[in-house]
């Protein structure tokens, strides 16, 4: 990656364009780490499959997005980048994207919900072609758009929105070829329009590929998850007691890293398959009230709603640690912990703030939000690799395929994830076995080896 100034500097509204040599420096660090993407970018480069088409994308800002990012512009895009997170965005990264890499950045680290939301307008005012979401806030700004429900949108957008010609707006909504989701909790939001009959276009969903959600959700979260409870905390993970809410495929990788530092592993779930499966990989597995007084970190990852409550915090422990690495800022009930607080918050640490509940300190981290991300820097690139790879060639796709595929929720080819999962082994160097010809035979009839 050579540095390269941008004729023109997009707009933008990032924190200090004077960080983008930082930004470029670690942008290339984690390049070393995406060489299926960069295979994927060298083939945009030559066949230009974008050229042309407006792209917004509402993503976390980080080194790897900045990978894909350069990957779009490399088949010819023209892409607003905004943050699906308000504590996610990387500011280095933001700079280094505007200055060096053509695209118009609109995020800052720390930035409030209006801001968030005004962010949101700029990618909904390039009028997309195809929109890439992480937790479908864009895919959601739009339809309520083509609704014209604007009192459901939020004062960022609905100002703007109600300022639009009939024209205008059904440029932006009618412009849209299609979508892809990156995350279990947009597909959720995504697939309770597709029931409701609403999705107004085809939404890839990138989560559901086996080469993103069986490596990211589960090494990629279950490491940095960890890596953010310990860059926030120092504590020592050996002989803790680490209760992980949700056995999911984000719960399972928490659980396994965090038993693998030498915790005790508490699991508690409601689907009784999970539970089940949580029990047999060894772990204990209790209800949350049950587990409140005997841990000393908890992680909830379930894309649920209020997972820890009053009654837990209350029947937690002195100095118990609490986080969240679900998609929204919405399984710790903050807002309640914050009203019973005879104490707090006060901020502790970087990243922790300690509130005093019934004499006992308790201690949350990142305010909630993803603590991958807010207290350190998101999933490994190497894991990204293949999510993004899934997320570029899933635009591709959208643009290829176009209407055929019907308003509603897909999965990316079965032959397109095997090909990453190929790619991904190749550049790890790993061989594996092909089937011999009799092996084939056998596997497709009814008739042999009986
Ligand atoms: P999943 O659907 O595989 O697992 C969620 C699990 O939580 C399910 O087994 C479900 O039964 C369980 N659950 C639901 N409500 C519960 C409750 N009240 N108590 C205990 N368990 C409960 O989803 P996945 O892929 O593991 O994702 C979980 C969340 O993490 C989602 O919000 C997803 O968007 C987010 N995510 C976060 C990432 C990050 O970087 N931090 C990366 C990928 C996903």
């Amino acid at each position: 990656m050579t540095k390269k100034v941008a004729e023109s500097v997009p707009d933008h509204d990032v924190a200090d364009l004077s960080l983008a040599d930082e930004g470029r420096d670690r942008v290339q660090w984690a390049d070393r780490f995406m060489p299926v993407l960069a295979q994927v970018r060298e083939r945009f480069a030559e066949e230009k499959p974008l050229e042309g088409v407006r792209v917004s994308a509402c993503l976390h800002v980080t080194t790897e997005t900045a990978n894909l990012m350069r990957t779009l512009r490399a088949g010819g895009a023209d892409v607003v980048l905004c943050a699906s997170n308000p504590l996610s965005t990387q500011d280095d990264v933001a700079a280094y994207l505007v200055e060096e890499a053509g695209v118009h950045v609109h995020a800052v680290r720390g930035e409030d919900n209006e801001r968030y939301y005004e962010h949101i307008r700029a990618a909904l005012a390039h009028r997309p072609q195809v929109t890439m979401d992480d937790g479908a806030d864009l895919v959601g700004s739009l339809h309520m758009l083509a609704m014209e429900r604007f009192d459901d949108l939020s004062p960022g957008v609905r100002e703007w929105a109600t300022g639009l010609s009939d024209d205008e707006r059904r440029e932006i909504v009618d412009g849209v070829v299609g979508s892809t989701e990156e995350t279990t909790t947009g597909l959720v939001r995504l697939r309770a329009m597709d029931a409701d009959g609403v999705l107004r276009f085809p939404v890839i969903a990138v989560n559901d590929s086996h080469t993103k959600h069986l490596f990211d959700n589960r090494y990629g979260t279950g490491q940095s998850t960890l890596d953010g409870v310990l860059r926030a905390t120092n504590m020592l993970l050996a002989g803790s007691t680490v209760v992980v809410a949700g056995y999911g495929w984000c719960g399972r990788g928490i659980a396994q890293r965090a038993e693998g530092a030498g915790a005790k592993v508490i699991v508690t779930e409601v689907d009784p398959l999970r539970a089940l499966e949580a029990t047999m990989d060894g772990y204990r597995v209790l209800p949350m009230a049950d587990a409140a007084p005997e841990g000393d970190l908890f992680v909830t990852s379930t894309g649920d709603i209020g997972v820890i409550r009053e009654e837990h915090f209350r029947a937690m422990k002195d100095g118990a640690i609490v986080a969240n690495a679900g998609h929204f800022d919405v399984e710790l009930d903050l807002e309640r912990l914050r009203e019973i607080a005879d104490e707090g918050p006060r901020r502790a640490r970087e990243n922790v703030q300690e509130y005093v509940v019934d004499g006992k300190r308790i201690a949350v981290l990142g305010e909630g939000r993803l603590v991958n991300l807010a207290a350190a820097e998101g999933h490994p690139a190497s894991v990204m690799d293949m999510s993004f790879a899934n997320q570029a060639l899933a635009a591709e796709y959208l643009l290829d395929e176009g209407d055929g595929l019907g308003r509603s929720v897909h999965r990316i080819p079965e032959s397109i994830d095997q090909e990453i999962a190929r790619l991904k082994l190749d550049s790890m160097g790993v061989e594996i076995d092909t089937l011999t010809e009799r092996q084939e035979e056998y596997l497709a009839s009814w008739e042999m080896g009986t």
